[in-house]
């Protein structure tokens, strides 16, 4: 099955990025020299609008979109389709100096000056109104136009204000939130601690360095409030969108792991997930090179395939060369930029944007990374190198729209991680999202596509869910893991989980809370070890390394769960350090401590062949590699990827019956998989593909088999 071509009309795999043509209005040659650059590079679409408010409004009340109407037209011209921004994200000069409301509050109650961009306030009802103008004006202008393909809200949201109109906002949605009960409220937030109950609504106040920080659950409602502020925000602004263009997707460029909002509940409002790459490549560390990076970035596209149920997403911006605000300007070795670009694809994106497409001439952005430099031609390293990843991408026609289906599913809950960063206890960093890489990197290692999803999705669809830190149990959670363990799943849960409620109150009757009948343990300690602190486990026969969390567990005294590893070291030797409980159909599996990598390869890998898991190649991939599938049900489209800056041979022959395996089975190595199921052919050769496959250093092959 496919799903709906995110660019109605262009059945491709977008190439693009983010174009500024209004830097550019004085020197209109530069338009046109732009439009032959762009077809040179297989370019076929440019996000245009994002920061044009001042050129399309330049006084109050004066619109100019003659230069829009010049570059929408000749994009239509040259066959490139337009991401069409709303201007939201940055605002003209005169519209702060004349309505200071729309100015940014901070948490210390200091309302900015104006400057710099994603500096509003979400609740303005000024600045609510002046955007609905100006986007009811684009909506109307721009309806039909042969070049507009979607829209592109704003630009990363992000952030907060504490103005009086965001506090008085709060209020009333904690009112509602809360039944109109201070009462429920005190109670939620537990707020006889410390003194704070609240008798009045108008004493709440959002959490300030010079106020209130300590109560955790107003910390975990303000996160959710801004959440849906912005939410709301971002619908006013849709909203004349929605109703003169109907037929036109929104999407908006979100920030990976960014923890400001919750882009699972903000997914839910829009058409189409995307989000911005900037990848710290370090491209010479040898030959595991970045291969932990490249996980990393790996689980962040497959969390933006998740957020909208596996659709496949934008990769709305990536740099070209080097990003100028990190703090070294490594550029691409050649190769990596191609290779990035095919990762996005390979995990779901059906497009590979930049930004920028012509560096800025001034300003903030004049060092960033650019498909057009400020030389002005096309005979530039980085230009060739973005040319021959447009040549790639015009291969895989076949691949939009195609889904990434995975039995596994890693749960990633922001508000989980809100609650987790917020408390205080147990260790300084808590590390969750570098947990989840590295109950992640065993899976991408092995070729084993994961779905990213949090506790409002369904588990049912998957094989084996694992939550890691699952500290918060949010409201149906522990009921569904319930169901799915019991209909014959394979949960694998971890130390600091079942400890909270939505609330962030404690669970009583001991940890983890409702989960203790499905996992068969309770928690009774947590001991936070010191760095370089080791305690020693044994599982399966071997001995690994707990670091910085040691839970100490008991079986549960009416469970059948058994310990199948332990603790070696230390008071609690000899106390279950990985449990499994088999309940109704399934099981579920308890890990007590931070283990070291060698344990998650292994006991991971022993899950994979035990539940007969869905691999790319067999799993047997050389270090720094990675082989994710994408389908449309009848072929799979294999995506080889070397990571590092050495060669690497990739067996593709020894796969769970896919075409390769199939075909290979007494080939020698150098007999074509192609020659006897006819299925397994290059993408970007058309060459039939061999039992192993090299790859260059930074390289990528891509081939097409049938699925069976
Ligand atoms: C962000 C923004 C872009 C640009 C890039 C530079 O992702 O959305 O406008 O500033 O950073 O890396
Ligand atoms: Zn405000």
């Amino acid at each position: 099955m496919k799903y709906p071509l995110i660019f109605k009309d262009h059945p491709h795999i977008m190439h693009g990025g983010d174009y500024n043509p209004d830097q550019w209005r004085d020197t209109k040659d530069i338009w046109l020299e732009d439009m032959r650059l762009a077809k040179l590079a297989g370019i076929n679409t440019l996000s245009v609008g994002i920061f044009s408010w001042v050129s399309l409004e330049p006084e109050e009340g004066r619109f100019d979109f003659s230069w829009l109407d010049e570059i929408l037209d000749l994009m239509a011209g040259n066959g490139i389709a337009a991401v069409l921004a709303t201007p939201s994200g940055a605002r003209p000069a005169w519209m702060s100096q004349k309505y200071p409301e729309v100015l940014r509050v901070g948490a210390d109650r200091r309302r900015n000056l104006h400057g710099g961009r994603h500096n509003h306030c979400f609740t303005s009802p000024v600045y609510r109104a002046k955007v609905k103008q100006i986007n009811t004006l684009l909506a109307e202008r721009y309806k039909g136009h042969p070049a507009l393909a979607i829209w592109h809200l704003s630009n990363e949201y992000g952030g907060e204000c504490h103005c009086e109109l965001c506090q008085e906002a709060f209020r009333e949605w904690l009112k509602a939130r809360y039944a109109y009960s201070l009462d429920r409220l005190n109670h939620a937030w537990w707020t006889a601690f410390w003194s704070h109950t609240y008798t009045d609504w108008s004493q709440l106040e959002s959490p300030s360095p010079i106020g209130e920080r300590s109560v955790h659950a107003l910390i975990l409602d303000w996160k959710r409030f801004v959440t849906e502020q912005t939410i709301d925000f971002m619908k006013a602004e849709m909203a004349p969108l929605r109703r003169i263009t109907p037929d036109v997707p929104c999407t908006t460029n979100m920030m990976g792991f960014y923890d400001g909002l919750n882009y699972f509940r903000l997914s839910e409002e829009i058409d189409i997930a995307s989000w911005d790459n900037y990848p710290t490549w370090r491209a010479d560390a040898g030959g595991a090179g970045d291969a932990g990076h490249a996980a990393r970035i790996a689980l962040t596209h497959d969390l933006n395939r998740g957020l909208k149920d596996g659709r496949p997403f934008m990769l709305m911006e990536s740099s070209p060369s080097a990003t100028n605000w990190q703090p070294v300007g490594k550029l691409k070795r050649p190769g990596v930029q191609t290779l990035e670009s095919l990762q996005a694809v390979a995990h779901g994106s059906d497009t590979v944007q930049y930004f920028q497409f012509r560096k800025s001439r001034g300003s903030f952005e004049k060092f960033h990374g650019a498909v057009v430099d400020h030389e002005g031609t096309e005979n530039t390293r980085v230009f060739g190198e973005v040319a021959r990843t447009g040549a790639a991408l015009a291969k895989l026609d076949a691949v939009a729209g195609t889904a990434k289906p995975s039995d596994v599913a890693l749960v990633y809950d922001v508000e989980n991680r809100w609650a987790i960063d917020t408390f205080t206890g147990f260790t300084r960093d808590k590390k969750y999202v570098e947990t989840l890489t590295e109950h992640y990197k065993p899976f991408w290692k092995a070729g084993v596509s994961v779905d990213i999803i949090d506790s409002t999705k369904d588990l049912d669809k998957y094989k084996l869910v694992i939550a890691p830190m699952l500290y918060m149990l949010r409201p149906g959670m522990a009921e569904k893991i319930e169901r799915f363990v019991g209909g014959g799943g394979t949960l694998v849960t971890t130390y600091m989980t079942g400890y909270v409620d939505e609330h962030d109150l404690c669970f009583l009757g001991g940890f983890p809370g409702p989960l203790k009948g499905v996992l068969g343990v309770w928690c009774e300690e947590i001991d936070g070890l010191y760095e370089g602190e080791e305690r020693k486990i044994r599982w399966g026969g071997k001995e690994y390394a707990a670091r910085e969390l040691c839970e100490i567990v008991h079986i549960a005294a009416d469970s059948g769960a058994i310990a199948a590893g332990e603790y070696l070291d230390d008071f609690y030797a000899g106390s279950p350090a990985v449990t499994v409980n088999r309940y109704g159909e399934g099981e579920a599996y308890f890990i007590a401590a931070r283990m070291d990598e060698c344990f998650n390869a292994d006991f991971f890998g022993a899950l994979v062949k035990k539940l007969g898991i869905r691999n790319a190649t067999g799993g047997n991939l050389p270090e720094g590699c990675t082989a994710q599938t994408r389908t449309d049900g009848e072929r799979n489209y294999v995506f080889l990827m070397n990571f590092t800056s050495e060669s690497k041979t990739i067996d593709v022959g020894s796969g769970d019956g896919n075409a390769a395996g199939r075909a290979s089975a007494g080939n020698d190595d150098a007999a074509s998989v192609a020659s006897t199921s006819g299925a397994a052919t290059s993408l970007l050769t058309g060459n039939a593909i061999k039992k192993t496959v090299e790859l260059p250093p930074w390289g990528a092959e891509i081939y097409v088999e049938d699925r069976n």
